[in-house]
């Protein structure tokens, strides 16, 4: 089920967002104008990786506590100390508007693929 969580006029490019869908924290992140979700928790500890700095080259948010480096495409570390991956999730922009779906929802239908469809 995708959630709608806002428009996108409201993500700034280069910068990454928090929001709570079905109780998970959820970090919306916009490079250009590509859009990605993934777990607001990093793998390593319990801190935020929509606090941490975006890469936008790289497509990777880095996590503030210790630096650990996540792909916004696949959710792996890039680089240590976080060796597990976090969530990607579904995200899509119809109208203006952004919608989540959880990758807990989207398993069984072909992978983590995170392409904005507008
Ligand atoms: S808490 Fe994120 S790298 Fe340690």
């Amino acid at each position: 089920m995708a959630h709608r969580i806002c428009s996108f006029a409201d993500l700034l490019p280069g910068t990454a967002r928090r929001f709570e869908v079905e109780g998970q924290g959820v970090a919306i992140v916009r490079i250009g104008d590509d859009l990605h979700a993934i777990g607001d928790r990093c793998s390593h500890a319990n801190f935020s990786l929509s606090q941490g700095e975006v890469d936008s080259d790289a497509c990777t948010i880095e996590c503030w506590k210790h630096g650990a480096a996540f792909s916004l495409t696949t959710g792996e570390p890039q680089t240590l100390p976080a060796t597990k991956a976090v969530p990607v999730h579904g995200i899509e922009v119809s109208d203006g508007e952004v919608y989540v779906t959880l990758e807990n929802a989207r398993r069984g239908d072909g992978g983590r693929k995170n392409e904005v469809a507008r």
